[in-house]
């Protein structure tokens, strides 16, 4: 079967990215990059996907005054030349227009580093520490024009452990991550995914019945 063709969109160190790439690097896997690109110059994504051999671009929004659906239009004109059916925003700080997410509705997804709908926004680590919440997490979703929003695809849950930092805590995340965004991706590009009433279906998933207990019960 033809892989998938996958853009993926950055905006910093790129280590999502970094995860798919390697995941497509697998034979078996279903989807391949075709292009990077960062609308920050100074990227350092840009030069790992360089390094792995990966087509990237540079898609300054400075370059647009302000100018919001024209920056986009040039996000959309380089993937499409590019050849790519299916965007991935790994860690992409700029937020999105209707216009963008409708033209590539059900085709573009976002990783987030908290169980949403809890933690919206930024600084996730830090909010879960300051909430005392003892399952922090990460998420993938299809991304709609609410910021943090749309059908939740893979969720992962870690433990906040007594004596964590927002850096202790973001580096548990972030292994997670690493792992759920292939996932997402993998499940898309073998059409496993269906958005139904704005809830994602996922064809023949097994059953996953394990319970993350936080403390772990071993009281009396
Ligand atoms: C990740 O925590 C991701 O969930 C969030 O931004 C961060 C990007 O990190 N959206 P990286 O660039 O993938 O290393």
């Amino acid at each position: 079967m033809a892989r998938l063709k996958v853009g993926i969109l950055i905006s910093g160190r790129g280590s999502n990215m970094q995860a798919l790439i390697e995941a497509c690097r697998k034979p078996d896997f279903p989807a391949e990059i075709a292009l990077v690109i960062s609308n920050e110059p100074a990227a350092a994504g840009l030069a790992r996907a360089a390094e792995a051999g990966i087509a990237t671009r540079v898609v300054n929004h400075r370059d647009f005054n302000k100018d919001r659906p024209a920056f986009e239009r040039a996000l959309t004109a380089a993937l499409e030349a590019a050849g790519v059916a299916f965007v991935c925003n790994a860690g992409f700080m700029r937020i999105l227009t209707d216009t963008f997410v409708a033209r590539w509705r059900d085709r573009l997804i976002n990783i987030h580093p908290s169980l949403l709908p809890a933690f919206p926004g930024l600084d996730t680590h830090k909010r879960a520490l300051a909430a005392g919440v003892r399952l922090h997490g990460c998420t993938v979703h299809f991304v709609r024009v609410a910021v943090d929003e749309g059908p939740i695809i893979v969720q992962a849950a870690v433990p906040v452990l007594a004596g964590d930092d927002e850096a202790t805590l973001a580096a548990r995340v972030l292994a997670a991550e690493h792992r759920c965004y292939p996932l997402a991706l993998k499940l898309a590009a073998e059409k496993r995914l269906r958005v139904e009433n704005e809830r994602c279906v996922i064809d023949g998933a097994p059953a996953q019945e394990a319970v993350l207990i936080n403390p772990p019960p071993l009281l009396g």
